[in-house]
């Protein structure tokens, strides 16, 4: 998993929309009150909190201390701490779990299916949207090839975007079962004041590696994609999202209460 360090207040003020866009996430968990639900990757702790105010026994968990003190500042009283995805320490506690825009941070996906598993009960359900196949394809290949023409090195990616069919393997790996899975474009502005250059300062600080002057070569980066990145006056990156629906299966032959 990614080593990076957050800076949780500019993640906050100006890359708001990465909580907003996976407000739909928690209508598809459709939480009922009283379940307990584990936020994975919670981030500022927006989505804990939400469920927490719709009833829900909420629980969130991220790999950043500096986001996870910030959730705690933002919304006193959730429950949140620091925990590696990689190695989520929950056992058969869960009735479901969300994860929103982290999974894509995680090369090692089967072990963090295997947590995500494990945290759940049986019946319980997963909901998770992710980059996937084709995410930001602009960026990282328009990047890519101006560091190759500034005599750079290839960046070690530090992403994980899938295909559906790569995605649906590693969860039915670690027993799940996918009930459903979308692969969608999603064009998503960038509203930081300086759009391009502001999202891969925050977000792709690898492609920066080695770079001598990083303001020159964000602003020729983002001359080079202006034509297909820019337009109606602000910066768009190519976001493509795998979202997925799955549930761990009971035991054959258990029933449900009530059932
Ligand atoms: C994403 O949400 O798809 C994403 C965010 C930051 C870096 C890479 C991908």
């Amino acid at each position: 998993m990614t080593s990076q360090i957050w800076d949780a207040e500019l993640y906050d003020t100006r890359h708001a929309f990465v909580a907003g866009y996976g407000d739909a996430l928690i209508d598809l968990l459709d939480a009922r009150p009283g379940e307990r639900v584990l936020d994975a990757g919670c981030g500022t702790g927006d989505h804990v909190a939400a469920l927490a105010g719709a009833g829900a026994d909420a629980v969130g968990v991220d790999a950043s201390p500096e986001m996870v003190a910030r959730a705690a500042a933002r919304f006193p009283g959730i429950d949140v701490s620091v925990a590696d995805l990689r190695e989520l320490p929950f056992r058969e506690e869960f009735d479901a779990v969300l994860s929103n825009a982290v999974l894509h941070w995680v090369p090692e996906a089967d072990r963090a299916a295997a947590g995500l598993f494990a945290a759940l009960r049986p019946g319980g359900r997963l909901v998770a949207e992710l980059g996937g196949a084709g995410n930001i394809a602009a960026i990282d290949s328009g990047a890519g090839a101006l560091r190759a023409g500034h005599g750079l090195p290839e960046a070690a990616s530090p992403w994980y975007f899938p295909s559906i069919a790569q995605y649906t393997r590693v969860l039915e790996d670690a027993g799940f079962e996918v009930r459903a899975a979308w692969l969608f474009d999603r064009p998503t502005e960038l509203t930081a004041p300086d759009g391009l250059a502001d999202w891969v300062r925050m977000f792709g600080a690898h492609l920066l590696a080695g770079v001598d002057d990083p303001g020159a070569f964000l602003a020729e980066l983002s001359e080079r994609l202006r034509p297909v990145l820019h337009r109606d006056g602000s910066w768009w990156a190519g976001y493509r999202r795998l979202r997925v629906t799955a549930v761990k299966p009971r035991p054959q032959g258990a029933v449900r209460n009530g059932a």
